[in-house]
């Protein structure tokens, strides 16, 4: 069975910590891995805008000795003039890997399940688990583990950020509270899956109304847009239902006094997050958008030596 990655617990809490791990190492010796010596070709595919996940994913392809074939919106035939499975099966013939960013989850299952080479989810409307091995990195980085830490996400509890982070976020042992406002609940069973995954590495995952309550003592702040791309003419109605949701420096002080603030970017400054908390001390966005550099380069590395040795 090819491995993939679509969603944040296709790797176990062994197998993420060696990604991270990996990363690292990565992070220290830039061009350490060559597995796409050649250069073999990885297929970048975007149905929706980017510019980390472009970036990041170019550069690292290349870094690992591969080429990148970048396709952006509308430049393909997928989805639209041919089915995912028969893109999958022309793709599997002269790609090593093919990363994906979509709308529906079930269109990367579709993918998946149709080739051989392993297929990365680079964002989709349910999850974003790319960016989580950054954020881990990161936390890693600033905090020197992710165990027993509590990581409070303030926003739309219903998108792919938050729902990543509930189930990477458990995966790495970490206490994960989402505070979002009813009607912007995680999916049910996302959040039974992140208890299920908690209960064997030490963490927990809950769903909370109140951010105050959210922050009380965390170690982690993230939030993330309000207005996730597809959603942009809910923007008027959206940005009325998260009012005080705002991360700001009044709401940063209910968490612990060395926590750590995060982002995903893009960011808009005075909707889901203040200025002077983005801008400040605290802040490690830069750091954290640097890391999806290492982070797929690792996860690359990784499904590509899993694959080989599935097939040996
Ligand atoms: N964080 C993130 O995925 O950014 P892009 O949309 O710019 O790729
Ligand atoms: N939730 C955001 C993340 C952007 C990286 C979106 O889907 O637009």
């Amino acid at each position: 069975m090819t491995r993939h990655f679509l969603r944040d617990d296709d790797l176990t809490p062994a197998e993420q910590s060696e990604v991270l791990d990996l990363a690292a190492r990565l992070k220290e010796d830039r061009f350490a891995a060559q597995p796409l010596a050649g250069p073999q070709t990885v297929a970048v595919i975007f149905d929706k805008t980017s510019t980390r996940t472009r970036v990041s994913f170019a550069t690292g392809i290349a870094d690992l000795g591969g080429s990148p074939l970048i396709i952006n919106p509308g430049e393909s035939q997928l989805g639209a003039k041919e089915s995912i499975a028969d893109s999958a099966r022309v793709l599997e013939r002269m790609v090593a890997a093919i990363v994906w960013r979509t709308y529906a989850q079930a269109g990367l299952e579709e993918m998946a399940a149709g080739t051989r080479v392993p297929v990365v989810n680079a964002l989709s409307d349910d999850f974003h688990p790319c960016q989580l091995l950054a954020d881990l990195l990161t936390i890693r980085e600033h905090k020197g583990t992710t165990s027993g830490l509590t990581l409070a996400f303030v926003g739309d509890g219903s998108n792919n950020m938050a729902q990543s982070y509930l189930l990477a976020g458990a995966t790495a042992g970490m206490h994960v509270r989402v505070a979002t406002p009813a009607g912007f609940d995680p999916d049910v069973q996302v959040v039974t899956d992140a208890s299920r995954i908690a209960e064997r590495t030490g963490g927990s995952a809950a769903v909370l109304v109140d951010p105050a309550e959210a922050l009380h003592e965390a170690d982690v702040v993230v939030t993330d847009t309000w207005v996730s791309m597809g959603q942009e003419e809910e923007k008027a109605a959206r940005v009325a239902a998260f009012a005080g949701y705002t991360v700001d420096t009044a709401l940063m002080a209910h968490a612990k006094p060395d926590a750590i603030f995060l982002h995903c970017l893009p960011a808009y400054r005075g909707l889901e997050v203040a200025a002077d908390v983005i801008d400040g001390p605290q802040s490690v966005i830069w750091d954290e958008a640097e890391n999806r550099l290492h982070a797929q380069k690792a996860l690359l590395a990784w499904l590509l030596e899993a694959n080989a040795k599935e097939t040996a």
